[in-house]
């Protein structure tokens, strides 16, 4: 009854998964087999599984209201007054109930605000399933950085206005915004996409494109929905000082319940018709109040120091990624091992690794069949090529020395089964 068996597609990889409960850092599924997870629902659950920091509050507002869909509520206002506090460049902040429609709001409001049409994206970032941003993730070398839409069924027109640059590469974006100088509205981007595993800004890439945007009058927008109250607080506007005019956030902030948001100037968020402006804000389920109260509830975890959450997940990863790299190098596997706090991948090829381009050099084959195993021996490591792997609060060090155990049995296999090409080409 449900095409493919699955409500998104890329829930539909590796064997048919049908999951029965989730708690902590452990996933169960229908045949009663224990992950620990590293896949935290792309990234959506920071704190661990069915939290009880949040469960209860969020039940507790359930149990209180659902929605009234009029007016505000208390949970609302205190939300925001959380959110403009935190995110540096947050005056003014909406809910949403996803990603997607975050990013379409910050996508039409640019439009509006700015009266041009076109956008600026990078290879390699995804920011949903909104029309004018589906184009060029993980695209085959022979349509990176050309026409490569996500989905058919989308007008030509939504997806011609968005243009593609190069991440690191500021002299890709300075010539696009010159050559369709007064048309680009918005320069959208993951200050570190995540979706092709971990990239990361070199030293004066985001003040370089904050000094484009603004030279060029087109606004400076972070998709932080992945690393969002993930990598800071603040987001990784915090980290890098670099703050963008508007920002969306997501996935993380609610611990897995569904809530989303869109923050910046206030004048530009006061161009939303809900303080009079002419740009539409509409959406039945904003605001709703369990998402509402878990998101509340994950911030208060998130800022408490006797929680010391940023300590302990920077701390973890830096274990992880270490012994991935100490691994790797000790068996003369071809790899790199990058990420930032929580998040951690090795790719299969020889860095350094700046932008997209790079990671077609990764050796898929490698990667899936590193993340296909570790998954069969319990380590829930999403199998597709690029993806990321995620830590938690519930996460330990144990967990951490348990998996570097097994990648270490999984890597000597995939070696002695052919399964490293990379590796062999080495010796
Ligand atoms: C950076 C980024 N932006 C936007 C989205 C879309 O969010 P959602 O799936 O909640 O609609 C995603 C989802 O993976 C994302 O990674």
């Amino acid at each position: 009854m449900i095409p493919g068996g699955v409500n998104s597609a890329t829930r539909r990889i590796g064997p048919p998964w049908a999951f029965d409960s989730a708690r902590g850092a452990r996933v169960v599924d229908l045949d009663g087999r224990d992950y620990l997870d590293f896949h935290a629902a792309f990234g959506a659950v920071l704190l661990g599984h069915a939290d009880e920091r949040v469960a209860r509050p969020a039940a507790a507002a359930a149990a209180r209201m659902d929605l009234v869909g009029l007016g505000v509520t208390a949970l609302e206002v205190e939300l925001a007054e959380l959110v403009v506090e935190a995110i540096p460049c947050a005056e003014m902040t909406i809910s949403t109930m996803s990603g997607s429609e975050a990013v379409a709001q910050a996508v039409r409001l640019a439009r509006a605000v700015t009266g041009r049409r076109r956008i600026l994206k990078f290879q390699g970032c995804f920011h949903g399933s909104y029309d004018a941003v589906a184009r060029n993730v993980i695209s085959p070398p022979e349509r990176t950085g050309r026409w490569d839409p996500l989905s058919s069924g989308i007008l030509p027109d939504a997806l011609e206005h968005t243009l593609v640059a190069e991440f690191n590469d500021l002299a890709s974006v300075q010539s696009l915004l010159e050559e369709h100088s007064g048309e680009v509205a918005a320069v959208l981007l993951e200050p570190t996409p995540h979706n092709v595993g971990a990239l990361l800004p070199e030293p004066g890439f985001l003040e370089g494109l904050r000094e484009l945007s603004s030279q060029h009058g087109a606004l400076l927008v972070f998709d932080e929905v992945i690393s969002g109250f993930r990598h800071a607080l603040g987001g990784f506007q915090e980290l890098s000082a670099v703050t963008p005019d508007l920002t969306t956030f997501g996935k993380a902030v609610g611990n897995g319940y569904p809530i989303a948001g869109l923050a910046g100037r206030a004048d530009l968020l006061s161009e939303f018709s809900s303080a009079g402006g002419p740009v539409m804000l509409a959406g039945t389920f904003n605001g709703t109040a369990s998402a509402t109260a878990a998101a509340i509830a994950t911030i208060s975890v998130l800022k408490d120091p006797e929680v010391a959450f940023y300590e302990h997940v920077y701390g973890l990863g830096d274990r992880m990624r270490a012994g991935l790299r100490e691994i790797t190098g000790d068996l003369g596997v071809p790899a790199t091992t990058t990420g930032l706090g929580s998040v951690f991948v090795t790719y299969f090829l020889d860095g350094p690794v700046r932008s997209y381009r790079d990671l077609l050099r990764n050796d898929d084959h490698a990667y899936l069949t590193f993340h296909r195993r570790m998954s069969e021996r319990g380590f829930l490591m999403y199998p597709m090529a690029l993806k990321r792997n995620h830590l938690s609060l519930a996460h330990t060090a144990d967990d951490v020395d348990r998996t570097l155990e097994v990648a270490d049995q999984v890597l000597r296999v995939m070696l002695r089964d052919g399964d490293l090409a990379g590796a062999e080409r080495a010796r």
